[in-house]
C-alpha cells in the first residue's frame, strides 16, 4: 500500500551534500520509498498523508560496531588503555553474561536504548555464552530493530572465565548459525572473531570455513591500538600485517567484512582494505577514551576506503549517533594540529551524516537513504522552534549537535512504526 510522509526531508544520496525538501513528502510502497516530492499530484490524492510537518524526517541511524554486554561497564576504566582496559573492566563485565538473568536484563535495557537513539541497524557484538547469545537475538528479533548479532569466539589469551575450546566455539557457532537462519529473519549472524590475540589460528581457520560455507558476514577489531599491533605481530610472525591474518584465514569477505578501529593501518592494509571493500567501522569516541589514536578519517575517504560509524559501546560511553557523528568531525578537526595533517580538510557534516545512515546501511541492503528503492528506515525530529529562522539543514546540524538523541519522536523500519520495545513488560 502507498503511504506519504510529510515534513522537511534531508538525507544524503552522496557524502558531499545533503538532498534537503522543505514540507515535502517521502512516498512509501510496502516499505520502500517510491519517491520523494514536493506536492502530491492528483494521482496521489487519495493517497493516507501521514503529517509530521514541522518535523524533520532523516533516515534511520546504523550503528556499524557495538557491544551489547558491555552496557552495564559505559562510562568506566578511561584512565586505562585498551589492553588493560580488556583485563580490568571489560572481561569481568562480559563473565557476568554466564548468568541468563543478567543477559535478558542488560539485553533489553540495551535495546530499549538502542530505540530510543533511534539506532535502527546495527550490527553487535555479545559475548562468547551461546545461550545469553541467543537470548539477545530473539529480543532483537521482538523489539522491531533490525541487527546483525555474533556470538564472540574467543580460545586463547583470556580468563579462565571466558575462554572456550576451539571445538566448542565452532560448534556453538554453527548451532547460532541455523538457529538464527530458522527462527530470526529480522536478525542476521554474523561472525565475530574478537580479535586476533583472542583466537586461535586452528579457531580463525574453523570460522573461515564457516564464512565461505554459509556465505556470512565477517567483524573484528583491526588495529585500534599500538601495544595490540605489536603483540599480533609477535603472535604471527609469518604474517606481514594484522589485516592480512585476517585475511589469511579467510575472515574477510569481500563486501561482507566490518573492521573497528583501523587507525594504524599501513599502505598494504588499506590496499587490502579497500580491495575487499570492507567497512571500516570509525570509532572516534572511543578511540580517545582508550587514547588509542586518531583515524585519519579524510585520508581513508579520499583515497576510496568506505567509512561508517561505530559507538564502540563500552568503549564509547554512549550509543546515541548524534554523539558519534559530532566526535567524528571534531576528531577530524583536532587531527588537523598533528605535524603532516595540517593540510586535511576537516569531515563536513554532510560526509559524518552519510556515514552514520547511508554507508553504514549500505551494510545491510538498501539502507540509510531516501532515494527510490530504499526500505523506509526513518526518525521523526522534533528539534525546537524556528527563532532564527534557521534552513532545514541548519535545524538538523542543530538536532546534531545540541539536541541529540532525546528530540527522536518516531522510529520507522522498513515502513512499519517501531514502538518502545517491550513497554507491556516493565
Ligand atoms: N579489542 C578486543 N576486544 C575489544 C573490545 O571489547 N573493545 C574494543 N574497543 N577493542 C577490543
Ligand atoms: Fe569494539
Amino acid at each position: 500500500m502507498l503511504k506519504a510522509y510529510r515534513g522537511d526531508i534531508i538525507f544524503t544520496p552522496t557524502p558531499q551534500e545533503f538532498s534537503v525538501l522543505e514540507d515535502g513528502f517521502v512516498l512509501v510502497e510496502d516499505g520502500t520509498v517510491k519517491d520523494v516530492v514536493g506536492s502530491l499530484g492528483a494521482e496521489y490524492a487519495e493517497v493516507p498523508v501521514i503529517d509530521r510537518s514541522g518535523c524533520l524526517i532523516i533516515p534511520g541511524f546504523n550503528d556499524l560496531h557495538v557491544h551489547a554486554p558491555q552496557y552495564p561497564q559505559a562510562g568506566l576504566g578511561f584512565d586505562c588503555e585498551l589492553l588493560p582496559w580488556l583485563d580490568r573492566y571489560t572481561f569481568v563485565d562480559e563473565a557476568r553474561f554466564a548468568d541468563p538473568d543478567v543477559a535478558e536484563r542488560w539485553y533489553r535495557r540495551f535495546l530499549v536504548d538502542l530505540w530510543q537513539a533511534g539506532t535502527l541497524r546495527f550490527s553487535a557484538f555479545a559475548t562468547l555464552h551461546t545461550a545469553s547469545t541467543w537470548r539477545l537475538m530473539e529480543l532483537a528479533q521482538e523489539s522491531g530493530l533490525r541487527p546483525l548479532i555474533g556470538k564472540v569466539n574467543m580460545d586463547r589469551n583470556a580468563p579462565d572465565s571466558l575462554i572456550e575450546s576451539t571445538a566448542q566455539s565452532l560448534a556453538d557457532t554453527e548451532t547460532l548459525i541455523h538457529r538464527a537462519a530458522e527462527r530470526t529473519p529480522n536478525v542476521g549472524f554474523i561472525v565475530t572473531p574478537r580479535f586476533v590475540p583472542s583466537t586461535t589460528p586452528e579457531l580463525m581457520e574453523g570460522l573461515g570455513e564457516l564464512v565461505a560455507h554459509y556465505h556470512l558476514p565477517v567483524q573484528s577489531h583491526l588495529d585500534e591500538n599500538r601495544s595490540e599491533v605489536a603483540w599480533v605481530r609477535d603472535l604471527h610472525p609469518d604474517i606481514p600485517t594484522y589485516a592480512q591474518v585476517y585475511e589469511h584465514y579467510g575472515l574477510m569477505p569481500r563486501g561482507r567484512t566490518v573492521m573497528a578501529h583501523c587507525i594504524w593501518l599501513n599502505d598494504a592494509e588499506r590496499a587490502l582494505l579497500r580491495d575487499r571493500q570492507v567497512t571500516v567501522a570509525h570509532c572516534a569516541q572511543s578511540n580517545l577514551n582508550l587514547q588509542s589514536g586518531i583515524m585519519p578519517a579524510r585520508r581513508y575517504l579520499d583515497m576510496g576506503l568506505q567509512v561508517a560509524l561505530g559507538s564502540d559501546v563500552a568503549a564509547g560511553h554512549v550509543l546515541d549517533m548524534t554523539r558519534h557523528i559530532v566526535m567524528s568531525i571534531e576528531a577530524s578537526k583536532a587531527l588537523r594540529f598533528i605535524p603532516g595533517h595540517e593540510d586535511e580538510r576537516p569531515l563536513r557534516l554532510a560526509e559524518a551524516f552519510y556515514m552514520a545512515t547511508k554507508q553504514g546501511g549500505s551494510f545491510f541492503g538498501r539502507v540509510g537513504s531516501f532515494e527510490s528503492g530504499y526500505d523506509f528506515d526513518a526518525l521523526v525530529v522534533r528539534e525546537g522552534d524556528n527563532l532564527l529562522d534557521l534552513s532545514v539543514e541548519e535545524r538538523l546540524e542543530r538536532f546534531l549537535y545540541a539536541k541529540g538523541g532525546a528530540a527522536i519522536e518516531e522510529r520507522y523500519v522498513d515502513g512499519a512504526l517501531v514502538p518502545r520495545p517491550f513497554a507491556e513488560k516493565e
